[in-house]
């Protein structure tokens, strides 16, 4: 399938390793320009050929200097991808998470794709582009994570829809992916926060990681791929996907049983 995207322009936060690396990657294969941010400007993502931009995602000045170098650089922003997150720092323990805790998930999670979006849209609105927001499955199903965590997943689940009303006159498009367990280092981080879980669980991170599709009622029995996810994105940005928009789309191997 052809999916029209060749000499876009696209910004990808989050992109130097897991699902935005993979993004990068699968949107450079397509054609695309790409601007990726990331506060690592990691070997792979440099092997891409992307315009690698090294700022923290979680402050208004590093969103600036993200949206700035694309619009200085390329001239304009066609295709967003908000796709910076994460949870790492938050505690599954409701009375452990203290204000903080709860002001960096929705720095990184929501407020990252609040001001990239706030500073990209003349251009998007201009170039009539499109948005994916990285959501997670755990906005749907806060039960079991951290509470921070699932409510700023939720609330920039919410964010896509509101985008989407507003914007779709003008020609612009906002969907939303909410994955499951993504095979993405977060998995293989000695020092993260599966380990944790895992040593809370008296299991070595490898065995709680491989037991993690069947503890989570994961249909397909795996992780999805970054590359899986990336190939989702590709194709809500395109207009393959012209009149799609305020959607939120699962990848999750069918975890979530709801309809
Ligand atoms: N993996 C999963 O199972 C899963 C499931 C559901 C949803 N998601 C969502 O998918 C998205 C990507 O997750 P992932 O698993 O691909 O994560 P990952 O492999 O840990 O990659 C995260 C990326 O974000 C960057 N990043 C983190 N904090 C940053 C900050 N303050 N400023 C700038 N960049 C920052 C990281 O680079 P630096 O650390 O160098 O900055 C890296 O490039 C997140 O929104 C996550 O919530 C993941």
């Amino acid at each position: 399938m052809n999916l029209g995207l060749t000499a876009k322009t696209a910004v990808v936060t989050g992109a130097s390793k897991g699902i935005g690396l993979a993004t990068v990657r699968t949107l450079i294969d397509e054609g695309v320009r790409v601007v990726g941010a990331a506060r690592t400007i990691t070997p792979e993502l440099k092997e891409t050929g992307a315009h690698a931009v090294s700022a923290d995602l979680s402050t208004t000045e590093g969103v600036s200097a993200l949206i700035d170098t694309a619009l200085t650089e390329f001239g304009g922003i066609d295709l967003l991808v908000n796709n910076v997150g994460g949870g790492d720092k938050a505690t599954v323990n409701f009375l452990g998470a203290e204000d903080s805790e709860w002001s960096e998930a929705f720095d990184i999670n929501l407020l990252s794709a609040v001001r990239a979006t706030r500073a990209a849209l003349p251009s998007l609105i201009d170039r009539r582009g499109a948005i994916v927001n990285i959501s997670s499955i755990v906005g749907l199903t806060p039960g079991g994570f951290p509470a921070a965590y699932g409510a700023a997943k939720a609330a920039l689940t919410a964010l896509g829809k509101s985008l989407a009303e507003e914007f779709g006159p003008q020609g612009v498009r906002v969907n939303t992916i909410s994955p499951g367990l993504v095979h993405t280092s977060i998995y293989r981080d000695p020092d993260g926060p599966i380990s944790q879980w895992a040593a809370a669980s008296g299991m070595s991170l490898a065995e709680f990681v491989q037991q993690m599709p069947k503890s989570q009622n994961v249909t397909t029995g795996r992780m999805a791929e970054p590359e899986e996810v990336a190939a989702l994105i590709a194709f809500l940005l395109s207009d393959v996907a012209g009149n799609i928009t305020g959607a939120n789309y699962i990848i999750d191997g069918g975890t979530v049983k709801t309809v």
